[in-house]
């Protein structure tokens, strides 16, 4: 032992002595109520396809959903979000097929509601997985985004959810002024209590490409510059979310979530509306395949990769991991 004393009266570590003490003390918890499960479907009967890029995942026709859905409500998951892979015969300039009342989104949220009237459905509202070029707007000839044209699809679409029974409708596309216009049109379609989730903050992220696997809607043609965010921006952020607070949204979200844990804690700081953040595709994607080659522990980077967001700010996490948190986390409460 030194012969010098060390004066120390406060000794930081006496705060981490046991797990115990550790668990006490702890800021932040996870838990399973802060899980949104996205979900990808595709037409037919009886069928399961895995997704290359995101092991573990598949695209799935709606019974086989249903069925994974009895896992998921017992698991304790309160909230789900389907996306839709169409074929590319259903696809068309103006995204037609987005706001068909007997859609595939449409009828998923039917039957859902049918056999699980509690859970949580949230929708995606934007075109891309509908339309020909890809893009979450309509294409000008010049292959401009058209704003004002997208957004009144967008409403017609989120009018269709909503008749459909959906909880929450989440505009993912990024044009301007589309929270204002799609609570209009909730309202006039007598939805006053179906609630919008906006994709305030998302970013034009290379971490969606396995998702564009997963639905087959990668643009044809440019990138999603002109309307998602730019990496480079964060007070840009707060002005997003503002305006989507302003116009009318119950709830808004950062996406992608771990690289941008720093725009998250802005926003979440900044705002009293529930902020949410969504661990997207290639987030995903990276843990999974780190941990196949051994070279991470996978449950020990996905539970901490999902508390550094709640840290953040998140109230709610939108992650493919949430089966395999919640399963986890019920190991530990059993302990
Ligand atoms: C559709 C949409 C995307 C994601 C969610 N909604 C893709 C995109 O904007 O290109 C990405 C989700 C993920 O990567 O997990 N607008």
């Amino acid at each position: 032992m030194s012969e010098y004393s060390l004066p120390l009266t406060r000794r930081l570590r006496r705060n981490r002595k046991s797990s115990a003490v550790r668990e006490m003390l702890a800021e932040t918890k996870l838990s399973v109520s802060d899980f949104v499960y996205p979900v990808f479907i595709m037409d037919g009967e009886n069928q399961e396809e895995t997704i290359p890029s995101m092991p573990g995942i598949t695209r799935k026709t709606i019974d086989v959903l249903l069925k994974e859905l009895e896992e998921v409500t017992a698991l304790g998951i309160l909230a789900i979000a389907p996306f839709p892979a169409i074929s590319d015969d259903l696809k068309d300039e103006k995204a037609s097929a987005s706001y068909a009342p007997d859609g595939l989104v449409q009828r998923a949220i039917r039957k859902i509601k049918e056999r699980f009237p509690n859970l949580v459905i949230m929708t995606d509202v934007a075109l891309d997985p509908f339309s020909s070029s890809g893009h979450d707007g309509i294409l000008s000839e010049s292959g401009e985004i058209l704003n004002d044209e997208t957004v009144e699809v967008l409403c017609k679409m989120a009018v269709s959810h909503g008749l459909a029974g959906a909880d929450f409708v989440c505009p993912s596309d990024m044009m301007d002024g589309r929270i204002g216009a799609i609570r209009d049109a909730l309202d006039a379609a007598g939805l006053k209590n179906t609630s919008i989730m906006a994709y305030s903050a998302k970013y034009a992220s290379a971490y969606y490409g396995p998702f564009r696997d997963a639905l087959g809607s990668a643009p044809k043609s440019g990138d999603k510059k002109t309307y998602q965010m730019d990496s480079a921006n964060s007070r840009e952020a707060l002005l997003e979310v503002q305006l989507d607070i302003e116009e009318g949204a119950d709830a808004v979200m950062v996406k992608p979530a771990g690289p941008y844990l720093d725009v998250l804690s802005n926003v979440a700081e900044a705002f009293d509306v529930p902020v949410s953040a969504y661990q997207v595709s290639g987030e995903y994607s990276m843990i999974v395949a780190a941990a196949q080659n051994g070279w991470l522990d996978r449950k020990k980077v996905v539970l901490e990769s999902l508390l550094s967001i709640k840290r953040a700010g998140a109230r709610f996490i939108w992650t493919y991991f949430a089966k395999e948190a919640a399963k986890y986390l019920l190991e530990k409460s059993e302990k």
